[in-house]
Order: structure tokens, then C-alpha cells, then sequence
């Protein structure tokens, strides 16, 4: 136990239990101090019966059905789209606020999407009601969580992001695939890909989200530009995405090229990052060393590095483009920790609200 959470007293029903990000909601909610009699662990009738560790105890999981909602205040839904759009209006119904990782409600019109750091604002009128919280997508959230220092003191008109992203963004499966592939490349045999249509050990590939055949976006790249503009409240901002998957099994790595909206010194930029929260600056110039997934891993923290104007400009010269490196680990930050910090927040204004 490394900590307190507002969600003590709360019964909480994780939906997905067994997965990259519910193992990751569970190994939260344990940190926070969470008792195991409080989680509810869901997940398909295949997986029911099975004990995951939770802390220093176990949790035994169920097959998900309308009863295990009952008296729970917050769902965490770490599954796949369909299995959110068969049960989380149920769980509503019920009394439940659901926080929901997959992509089956984030664009709905009426349902909030949300980074509890940048606008969590929008919860503060309706956190007593039960309904659909959405996660963004992992290099949504990564991506503007480094970013809102610049939005905040400059404004922010134009992204470009090149992402390397970690196997695991695509479930436990795919980690699997990565570990058996690289056992057998080494041992001189062909990789056999199951999860994904390219090989994935010493190999990197277009994101395998589908490709839009009118527009060439693949699916990850349309999803940070739609959820951007959302989170932001900013129909204008453009954002030029381009998504691949590398052999690396967990977070997320980005570069990125952001154009301000007013120009602004190196120094003014370095000191605005450094006063991100969720951010950890890693910007040795003399030792070359900055984020890396490997330093990212585990961590909650955001690592961001290489802060640099766009081209070399004299010391003391303003420009409106900056570049950075971020790394962050996509199924914290990504996924189950902003899905906690969602529910943190709803309780802590729910709290708040009973005690006015
Ligand atoms: N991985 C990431 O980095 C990441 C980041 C952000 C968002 N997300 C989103 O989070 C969700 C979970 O992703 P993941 O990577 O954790 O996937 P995963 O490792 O493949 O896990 C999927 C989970 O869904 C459960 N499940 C599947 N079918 C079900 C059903 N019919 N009823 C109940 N549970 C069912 C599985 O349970 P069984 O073990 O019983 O099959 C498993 O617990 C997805 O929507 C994904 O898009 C993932």
C-alpha cells in the first residue's frame, strides 16, 4: 500500500479484471489502499473463478452479469467496445457511474471525456448523477497531458505527432505475441503473427488500427485528432497524427512538433513544462539522456524531453515551434490510473458536495 484514495469506502466493480488494464486498475486501487472486500472483478465466463493477486490478497473473478452491479458506486470497464455497450447502461441503470477505457462512447454526444488534469471541470456540474465517464485513447491522453503547460501559458494551434507505441496497447495477447515471437527469432525460427498481420519481434509496423481507404488515417490517428478537439473544447486546433507500433512492450513513446499560439523564448517554454503536473522534465543535453518506454514503465508520471525550438534560434529569440519527446506508460496514465483519477474526482466533488 503506497497511499490514500477518496475511493476507499466505495465498492468498485472492475470490468475487464483480467486484462493489460484491469490487472493495472486492480495493482491502483491495492496502492491506494482500496480494501479487496470493496472490488468487484469482472470479466467473460471464461475467466470466472480465476484469483488475481490484489495487493497482498486475492480477488476471485466473476462472469459479468446485471446483479454484480448492484450496490457498487463506480465501474472501471477495461474491455472491449461490445462488451461496453452490452453492460454499462445496464450498470447506469443501477445506480452506477462507469468509466469507461474503450472507444464505444467517447465521441457520443452528452458523454464527457476526460483528463481529470485538464478538463475535469466539465464533471463539477453533474458529479452526483450516475452515468458514462469516457477514457480517451492512450496517446490522446499522453499527448495532451505534455502538451497543456504550452496550451495553458501560449495557446497550442497545430500538433504533429509521430508515435512509437508499445505492443500492449493491444492487450495482454499481444504482449504474448512479442515475448513468443522474440524467443523464436532468436532460436532462428520464423515469427508467426496472430494478433497482429506483421511480424512484431525486431520489427515495426503502421499502426494496425483499419485505414481509412478515402483518407489513409488509420483508426489511431482519427481517434487523437476527434478526442483532441473534444478534450480541448477546440474544433479549430489541427493535428497531424501518424501512428506506429514498435517492439517494446510497454508505453508509449511521441515526438512531437506543436506550433504556439503566440511565440515565445526556449527558456519560457523549459520552465512552463516544468510546472506540468503529471509531468516528469528528463532533458539531459549533456548526457543524452531523456524519457525512454524502459524509464516510463511503471512510472504515472508523463517523461518529457528534447524541449527544443522547431529550428536553432539565437539565445533570447522567440518562435512559435517547439519540438518534444515524450514517453509514458500507456496503461497507466494511458488507461487505468486517469480511469481512477476520474472516479477520484467524481467522489471528491460528490464528498464535497455533502458536506456543503
Ligand atoms: N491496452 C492499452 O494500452 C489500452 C489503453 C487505453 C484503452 N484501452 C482499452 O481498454 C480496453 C481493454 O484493453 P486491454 O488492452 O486491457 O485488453 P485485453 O488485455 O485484451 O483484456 C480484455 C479484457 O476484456 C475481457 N472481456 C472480453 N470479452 C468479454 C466479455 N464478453 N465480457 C466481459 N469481459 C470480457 C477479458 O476477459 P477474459 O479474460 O475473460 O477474456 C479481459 O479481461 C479496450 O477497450 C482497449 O481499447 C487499452
Amino acid at each position: 500500500m503506497n497511499g490514500r484514495s477518496v475511493l476507499d469506502e466505495c465498492k468498485i466493480a472492475v470490468v475487464g479484471a483480467t486484462g493489460a488494464v484491469g490487472l493495472e486498475v486492480l495493482s491502483i486501487l491495492a496502492g491506494r489502499g482500496v480494501p479487496s472486500t470493496h472490488v468487484i472483478s469482472l470479466a467473460s465466463e471464461r475467466s470466472a473463478g480465476t484469483k488475481l493477486a490484489y495487493g497482498r490478497d486475492q480477488v476471485i473473478v466473476k462472469a459479468v452479469s446485471a446483479e454484480a452491479f448492484d450496490g457498487v458506486e463506480y465501474a472501471i470497464f477495461a474491455a472491449d467496445g461490445s462488451t461496453s455497450t452490452r453492460w454499462a447502461a445496464v450498470a447506469v441503470q443501477r445506480g452506477v457511474t462507469v468509466i469507461d477505457n474503450s472507444s464505444a462512447f467517447r465521441m457520443a454526444d452528452g458523454v464527457p471525456l476526460v483528463v481529470p488534469e485538464i478538463n475535469g471541470g466539465v464533471l463539477d456540474g453533474d458529479a452526483g448523477k450516475a452515468q458514462i465517464i469516457a477514457n480517451p485513447n492512450c496517446s490522446t491522453i499522453l499527448l495532451l497531458l505534455a502538451l497543456e503547460p504550452l496550451r495553458a501559458a501560449f495557446g497550442v494551434c497545430e500538433i504533429v505527432v509521430s508515435t512509437y507505441q508499445a505492443v500492449s496497447g493491444a492487450g495482454i495477447a499481444a504482449m504474448d505475441e512479442l515475448r513468443e515471437q522474440t524467443r523464436d527469432v532468436l532460436a532462428g525460427k520464423a515469427a508467426q503473427p496472430k494478433v497482429f498481420t506483421e511480424p512484431c519481434a525486431f520489427n515495426l509496423f503502421s499502426h494496425d488500427s483499419s485505414v481509412d481507404v478515402e483518407t489513409g488515417q488509420n483508426g489511431e490517428e482519427t481517434k487523437i485528432i476527434a478526442e483532441t478537439r473534444k478534450i480541448w473544447n477546440d474544433a479549430e486546433v489541427r493535428v497531424i497524427p501518424t501512428c506506429v507500433r514498435v517492439p517494446v512492450l510497454r508505453a508509449h513513446t511521441q515526438a512531437v512538433t506543436v506550433r504556439l499560439g503566440r511565440a515565445a523564448i526556449g527558456e519560457e517554454v523549459g520552465d512552463a513544462m516544468s510546472r506540468g503536473v503529471g509531468l516528469r522534465v528528463m532533458d539531459d543535453r549533456q548526457g543524452n539522456r531523456f524519457p525512454t518506454p524502459a524509464k516510463a514503465s511503471g512510472a504515472d508520471e508523463v517523461l518529457v524531453g528534447r524541449i527544443r525550438a522547431a529550428e536553432p534560434i539565437a539565445t533570447g529569440a522567440t518562435t512559435d515551434r517547439f519540438c518534444l519527446l515524450l514517453s509514458g506508460d500507456q496503461l497507466r496514465k494511458g488507461a487505468a490510473l486517469n480511469a481512477v483519477q476520474i472516479a477520484e474526482y467524481v467522489e471528491s466533488r460528490r464528498n464535497a458536495a455533502v458536506a456543503n
